[in-house]
This record gives C-alpha cells, sequence and structure tokens, in this order.
C-alpha cells in the first residue's frame, strides 16, 4: 500500500479520488482550505510552503503518488487568486515534494487540467508566459483587460500554465529520470460543487450553452477511475500525457488538430 497527497480532498474530485484510494488501503495524506489532514490555504505562499513541508513531514521522505485536485473556477474579481492557486497551488507544492516522490519507486503524479485550455478564444499568450514565470500580479493585470471575459480567461491561462509546466518538466531528468511519471487529466464539466456554483451563478446560462456531444455532465466517480489508472502500473510508459474526458467537447471544437 502506497501513501498519496490529494489536494482539493474535501470536495468534488479531490475527495473522491482521496475516498478512492483510502478504500483501496492506501495512506493519504489530504490537503484543503478546511476539513483536511493539512489545512493550508494555498493561495498564499506561506499556505503552501506548509502543506509543503506538513505533506513532507508526514509521508516521512516518501510519496507513491499525489494528485492535484485544488482548484478555482472563473469568478470575476478573483482573477489572482484563481491563478495563484490554480497554478502556483499545484507548481510550487510539486517542486517542494519532488525528492519525495523521486524517493519512491515509480511515483504516479496526476494533474488536474481542464479542457477550457482548448475551448476558451483569446486567452493571452502573454499572461500564459507570465504565469510560466510565476508573475501572478503581471498574468492578472494582462487578463483584466479583457474585461467581460476576464474570469473565463484567468481560468483557462492558469491551466494552460499549468498544463505547460508540467508537460515541460515530465519530460527533464528530475522527474521521469527520476521514474517520478507526471500527467495531467483535462475533464469537462463534471458535477461537482464547483460546477454546480457556475450553473446557479449569472453566468449558468453561458456553462449551460457550452456543448458537450455526450448530453450529459460526467461524475467525480469516473474520473477518480481515470485518476486510479493513472496512478497505477498501467501509467509506467505514460510521461507528460493529457488525458481529456470530456463528453466530447474536445473533439466538437477541433476535430482536425489530429
Ligand atoms: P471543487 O470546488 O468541488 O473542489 C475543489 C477543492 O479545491 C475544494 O475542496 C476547495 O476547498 C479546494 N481549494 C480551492 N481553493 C483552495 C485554496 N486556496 N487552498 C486550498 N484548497 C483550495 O472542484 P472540482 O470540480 O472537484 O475541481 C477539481 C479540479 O478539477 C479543479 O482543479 C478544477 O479546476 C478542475 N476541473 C473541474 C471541472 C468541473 O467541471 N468540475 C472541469 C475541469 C476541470
Amino acid at each position: 500500500m502506497g501513501t498519496y497527497a490529494v489536494t482539493g480532498s474535501a470536495s468534488g474530485m479531490g475527495a473522491q479520488v482521496a475516498e478512492r484510494l483510502r478504500g483501496e488501503g492506501h495512506r493519504v495524506i489530504g490537503v484543503d482550505r478546511a476539513d483536511a489532514d493539512v489545512v493550508a490555504d494555498l493561495s498564499t505562499p506561506g499556505g503552501r510552503q506548509l502543506a509543503v513541508d506538513e505533506v513532507l513531514s508526514r509521508c516521512d521522505g516518501v510519496l507513491d503518488g499525489a494528485v492535484l485536485a485544488a482548484g478555482l473556477g472563473p469568478k470575476r474579481g478573483a482573477e489572482r487568486t484563481i491563478v495563484e492557486v490554480n497554478v502556483l497551488g499545484v507548481t510550487d507544492l510539486l517542486t517542494g515534494w519532488r525528492p519525495a516522490l523521486a524517493a519512491a519507486d515509480k511515483a504516479k503524479v496526476v494533474v488536474f487540467g481542464s479542457n477550457s485550455t482548448t475551448s476558451t478564444p483569446l486567452v493571452p499568450r502573454r499572461a500564459v508566459r507570465q504565469l510560466l514565470r510565476g508573475d501572478t500580479e503581471g498574468a492578472a493585470r494582462v487578463i483584466r483587460r479583457r474585461r467581460q471575459l476576464a474570469p473565463p480567461v484567468a481560468y483557462a491561462a492558469s491551466k494552460l500554465a499549468v498544463s505547460q509546466w508540467c508537460r515541460r518538466h515530465a519530460v527533464a531528468a528530475e522527474w521521469a529520470g527520476e521514474g517520478i511519471r507526471v500527467n495531467l487529466l483535462a475533464p469537462g464539466p463534471v458535477l461537482t460543487p464547483l460546477l454546480r456554483s457556475q450553473l446557479s451563478s449569472s453566468t449558468g446560462k453561458q456553462v449551460r450553452s457550452f456543448p458537450v456531444p455526450a448530453r450529459e455532465y460526467g461524475t467525480p466517480e469516473q474520473i477518480a477511475d481515470w485518476v486510479a489508472v493513472m496512478l497505477s502500473p498501467a501509467a509506467d510508459f505514460m510521461v507528460g500525457s493529457v488525458i481529456t474526458v470530456d463528453g466530447g467537447t474536445e473533439a466538437l471544437l477541433r476535430p482536425g488538430d489530429w
């Protein structure tokens, strides 16, 4: 049985993944703003450092895997917080946990991206580059220039940046070369508290009009099943891949991109 760190363990897909891993007999160190083994606010540098330190001390220096599911959806006026949590809440934690992942035998990392990376128009590439440099303030400033579109653009920019960071690092000697497998899961709309709050907000109509060929939303259980595969030996030969599970939106919008 292994030891796994799971961020966003108090709700939605992170909670489902944590429950599943615990049900299989693994040890889970959950990280979230409340109701978690490690209570930490990933929108602040201090909170991220606390999450790094606490998990390292609780896992005795060895992590068999990590699932980075903590995240914030689009929200007006929260552009800076969204990018802090969705980008640095992944990259700072993984950087800090890397030695413990390298100490395990073929550790697996699953990071939650999103199909918004390929379905959101007008995401400023400059903001993505700034996020990759860790400049969340500069990126938020550029994103706010999109005015009405700033919330979805902040979200998509954060997921683009975190996906690019993961793919670049996944193949590096310090990661793939140390036996660590970093991969991304890119869900479409999955019925969790995050999606429910979007559906009941002023942008609910827009969210509902998002085309999903499967004509239904995904469930946290389905996504946890995919995470389980990505944490298993089936992923030993999987490095820097993005697994899209979105009811067909990506195929509908970009049929010619393969
Ligand atoms: P959720 O809202 O149910 O769970 C997210 C968790 O992240 C919550 O427990 C929340 O407390 C935690 N979190 C947020 N801000 C935090 C902070 N500052 N510090 C610590 N923890 C914090 O969301 P859901 O839907 O389960 O999302 C999981 C991941 O999947 C997120 O990264 C989200 O962006 C991504 N995603 C979700 C989709 C959906 O339709 N639900 C679609 C595509 C991607």
